[in-house]
């Protein structure tokens, strides 16, 4: 298998990184392929709690080597606050574990500044991003204008860096946002330059050397398939493409590299989404609180990257068997398991209705969901505890039972089932595989 795709199955924050962690133990190469910073990445291990936004999870691992390839949008400030958190714990990256595709698109502030203006100008129709400037960058990609790592090395940078924030600010004071001063931002990315150099690779040249030599790469999708800027909630999506497909263009890797892969969706035994957009089996009130949380877990759903509360309901079965199509999934890691403990009735939507007919498949994708009414089979709770459970046989009959509605709904099997953020909170699953 030269390559295992780790991708999230729904909205984000499926706890993709905590997975990519657990594959990491066995890889060599961890790499990303979409997105910038609006991603955050969790992985704990023992008190630590590592929030990754850029830099791919595997690299918590000592011989993993970190790989960002040319699909990203990088803001270099956010990169070294980040490698400096994890020199802090010990975790040092020097350029022989991370490597930088020359060809991937920088992120400025003054995509930050446009992000922000333009979800204030849409008011009460924003879209809720991040307001990391990833959507301002990938747009001066698609238009030819973006800057790129290789710039940075280029006699003109400071000037064409100039001109791009100057060029930012006419729009900024379209949209009644305050201008930046584009001498010290060309200054400070200056010195990144400087600070970037040793990192900057050819991405694909490296990783396909490494699969020529046997090795299998562990890639890290960034937010989920619902956000994916084709296949996703349109337009409530990001502006990358989030989907395994992704892997090819955004790492440089040829057609040949998906032969065999491994794609692993994750899919939290819940559903999440934070920002806008459509939700169907979205809960409200008491029962939104309990899935939620309070706040008081490090693992209750606020966002990992800005904080803000996300909005939960249950499992929508229509929308797994849609990304399980999309990204080609065939097996899937299932995560925050003992969350639901407690819970005496769990609902999993298994289809959609719509004008008195039932359907398991979106005609046109996800972007429109309004006129479909999810269908609900009820399945029995369980009480116990699952944070301390480590083998299948020791989880609650209703627990396994839940996991294998999932897994006869997807037809995929279900390999993993996380029970607590923690490292070791993870069980393999065992037992026969699903009918398809
Ligand atoms: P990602 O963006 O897909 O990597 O996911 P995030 O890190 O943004 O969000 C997942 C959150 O759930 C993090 O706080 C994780 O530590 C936590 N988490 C992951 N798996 C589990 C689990 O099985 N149980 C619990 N309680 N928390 C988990
Ligand atoms: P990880 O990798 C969840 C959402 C934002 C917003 C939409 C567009 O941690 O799963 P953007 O800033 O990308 O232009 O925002 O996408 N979003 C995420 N939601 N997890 C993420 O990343 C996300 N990255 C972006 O909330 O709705
Ligand atoms: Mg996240």
């Amino acid at each position: 298998m030269p390559i295992r795709v780790i991708v999230g199955a729904q909205w984000g924050d499926e706890g993709k990184g905590r997975i990519v962690d657990w594959f990491a133990a066995t890889a060599r190469y961890s790499a990303r392929y979409n997105g910038g910073d609006n991603a955050g990445h969790t992985v704990t291990v023992g008190q630590r709690i590592f929030k990754l936004h850029l830099i791919p999870s595997g690299v918590i691992r000592p011989k993993v080597i970190g790989m960002l390839g040319n699909g990203l949008v990088i803001n270099p400030r956010t990169l070294f606050d980040e490698m400096e958190t994890l020199r802090k714990a010990e975790i040092a990256l020097p350029p022989e574990r991370l490597r930088i595709s020359y060809a991937a698109h920088l992120i400025t502030p003054a995509h930050q500044a446009l992000d922000k203006a333009i979800e204030t100008a849409r008011g009460k129709g924003s879209l809720g991003t991040t307001g990391r400037g990833i959507g301002p960058a990938y747009t001066d990609k698609a238009t030819r204008q973006g800057l790129r790592v290789a710039d940075m090395f280029s006699g003109d940078f400071c000037e064409r860096i100039g001109d791009a924030v100057a060029e930012a600010n006419r729009t900024l004071k379209m949209l009644e946002a305050a201008a930046l001063d584009p001498a010290p931002i060309a200054d400070e990315y200056r010195r990144f330059a400087e600070r970037l150099k040793p990192y900057v690779a050819d991405v694909s040249l490296e990783l396909d050397a490494a699969m020529k030599a046997g090795e299998t790469v562990l890639v890290e999708g960034a937010q989920g398939t619902l956000l994916d800027i084709d296949f996703g909630t349109y337009p409530f999506v990001t502006s990358s493409s989030t989907t395994a497909a992704g892997t090819l263009t955004g790492l440089g890797l040829g057609l040949d590299a998906a032969k065999d892969a491994g794609v692993v969706g994750v899919v939290k035994a819940f559903q999440t989404r934070v920002g806008s957009g459509p939700f169907p089996t979205e809960l409200s009130g008491d029962q939104a609180v309990r899935l939620r949380g309070t706040g008081s877990n490090p693992w209750d759903e606020f966002g990992t990257t800005t904080g803000r509360p996300r909005r939960v309901g249950w499992l929508d079965g229509v929308l797994l068997l849609y990304s399980i199509r999309i990204n080609g999934i065939n097996e899937l890691a299932v995560t925050k398991l003992d969350v639901l403990s407690g819970l005496e009735t769990i609902k999993l939507c298994t289809a959609y209705k719509r004008d008195g007919k039932t359907l398991t498949d979106l005609p046109f994708g996800p972007a429109d969901l309004s006129p479909y009414e999810p269908v609900y089979e009820e399945l029995r709770g369980w009480s116990e505890d699952l944070t301390q459970v480590r083998k299948w046989k020791d989880l609650p009959i209703f627990a396994k039972l839940y996991i294998q509605a999932i897994e006869e709904l997807a037809g995929v099997p279900v390999r993993l089932v996380s029970v607590g953020p923690e490292r070791d909170q993870l069980v393999e699953k065992e037992g026969p595989e699903p009918r398809r």
